[in-house]
């Protein structure tokens, strides 16, 4: 397909105001490592309370994925993003202008909701509206903004530090993005293809064309509704056989994204750096930054890529880095960080294995859970896998600071290495390769019931034919 500048532009805007989902994601899951040293003076917490403060949106965020897969499937992609964007407000206000350390939890298990719900459904919609051909560059950039979202706490987090009521500020300027969130999910279209499903093609189809900026979409078009020449389905159907498979892969892809330990990281980095023997508090915070800015750069790399290199290259090639970054961080651990020259391999592992986190796990779990899923159960079956990554999210950075006092750095870091092995031989065999493929395809590939590493192969022609002359 030819892609004018104009139709790019057009695309690359619907996806970008998408993606302030998980700018927000990444902020409000970021800022509570800052706002949280703050929020202790001016409250008395007991140290319960403050693992509460932290995890409230974990908890939010599982609740509202596991309760709205439905109703995403039900009322559109675009309304619920909407919702969304209220949530996020009505959330930050109460937690901004909260008297009671109970305000500050309720207004962020509100942002929780809105980040379970939106860090699904931004990938998704970017998917349904995406041409195929630029369709992992464009969900990653979903990713992209989650990591912008991490960077711009950090440095919220560091430059607010001498402002009066700092945390409310802190929290505060997530009203920006929400608010941009929810002026633009106002004007933006509704997925072509869940109007499809819901039978308004006429209305379908004046939104293809406004998207591609051509008025020849008849072949997407039938793409589309031949993939839905099938009963109306019921959540059940997301536990059937042949979905099964998928919903398996998806929630696996969860669990590694979160096992292999990123949120150690990206919310306690400060605590690592000083571990690892820089003891000065403001260098440690620097060095976090520094991670957020590679962080980004990476997932960059991946935009790049993803779409000519393929997933799985990527995927395998980042898991393998992981490991041994995390293995060497082990080692250093272990021998010892006064040796000061330890003290730099730890320092540089860990920025390793974040530059391999975000080219491969960070951007690939929410572009192929975005595009295994078939399209009539497609927002419920997903809400399912991110659920996962939901619940790992929460018992792994719950656990972090216990297992670092049970069993020392040296272990911790091996255990999660320990996953990655694990983690490269389920996606060698299981993960398929998605690249230049259309949705309608890999959801043709999974009623044939291919092996799940194959689901991402593109139909031979005669089938095409076949299928199109049925239809
Ligand atoms: C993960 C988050 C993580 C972030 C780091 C996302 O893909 O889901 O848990 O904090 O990447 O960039």
């Amino acid at each position: 397909m030819e892609f004018t500048s104009k139709s790019r532009f057009y695309i690359y805007g619907v996806s970008a105001i998408a993606a302030l989902a998980g700018l927000l994601f990444g902020f409000d899951t970021g800022i509570i490592s800052g706002a949280l040293l703050f929020i202790q003076k001016d409250f008395v917490l007991t140290t319960e309370m403050k693992e509460f403060i932290v995890s409230s949106v974990l908890l939010g965020a599982m609740i509202g994925t596991l309760c709205s897969g439905n109703l995403t499937d039900k009322y559109g992609r675009r309304k619920l993003m909407v919702v969304v964007s209220v949530l996020f407000i009505i959330g930050t206000m109460i937690a901004t202008f909260a008297m009671q350390v109970s305000a500050i939890l309720f207004g962020r298990l509100i942002i929780g909701l809105a980040i379970g719900i939106g860090s699904y459904i931004a990938p998704l919609y970017i998917a349904e509206v995406s041409p195929f051909s630029l369709r992992g560059g464009l969900v990653t950039l979903n990713q992209l903004a989650i990591t912008t979202g991490i960077l711009c706490s950090y440095i919220i987090d560091y430059s607010f530090t001498s402002f009066h009521g700092t945390w409310r500020w802190m929290f505060g300027m997530g009203l920006v993005p929400a608010l941009m969130l929810l002026v633009g999910m106002i004007f933006l279209p509704e997925s072509p293809r869940w109007l499809v499903g819901k039978n308004r093609i006429d209305e379908a189809t004046r939104v293809l064309r406004n998207l591609r900026n051509t008025k020849d979409v008849a072949q997407e078009m039938q793409e589309i509704k031949r993939s839905l020449n099938v009963k109306e389905a019921t959540f059940r159907e997301i536990f059937s056989p042949w979905v099964r498979p998928v919903l398996f892969l998806g929630a696996m892809l969860g669990f590694i994204q979160q096992a292999t330990g990123i949120n150690t990281v990206i919310f306690y980095a400060p605590t690592i750096f000083q571990m690892a023997g820089f003891v000065d508090v403001s260098n440690s915070i620097l060095a976090t930054v520094g991670i957020g800015i590679v962080n980004v750069l990476s997932t960059v790399f991946a935009i790049l890529v993803i779409d000519r290199l393929g997933r799985r290259p990527l995927l395998l090639t980042g898991l393998v880095g992981m490991c041994l970054s995390l293995t060497a961080l082990s080692l250093a651990f272990h021998q010892g960080v006064d040796i000061s020259v330890m003290r730099w391999v730890a320092v540089a592992c860990t920025f390793i294995y974040i530059i391999c986190f975000a080219f491969s796990l960070g951007a690939i779990l929410w572009l192929v859970v975005s595009e295994i899923f078939p399209l009539n159960v497609r927002a419920a079956a997903m809400s399912v896998a991110v659920f996962s990554c939901w619940f790992w999210n929460f018992a792994v950075s719950s656990t972090f600071l216990t297992l670092l006092n049970d069993f020392g750095p040296s272990q911790t870091f091996l255990l999660y290495a320990g996953v990655c092995i694990f983690a490269f031989v389920f996606c060698y065999y299981k993960t398929p390769e998605t690249k230049g493929v259309t949705l309608e395809q890999i959801e043709e590939n999974i009623r044939n019931r291919l092996p799940l590493r194959d689901i991402g192969q593109p139909l031979c022609t005669k089938d095409l034919l076949t299928e199109s002359q049925i239809g």
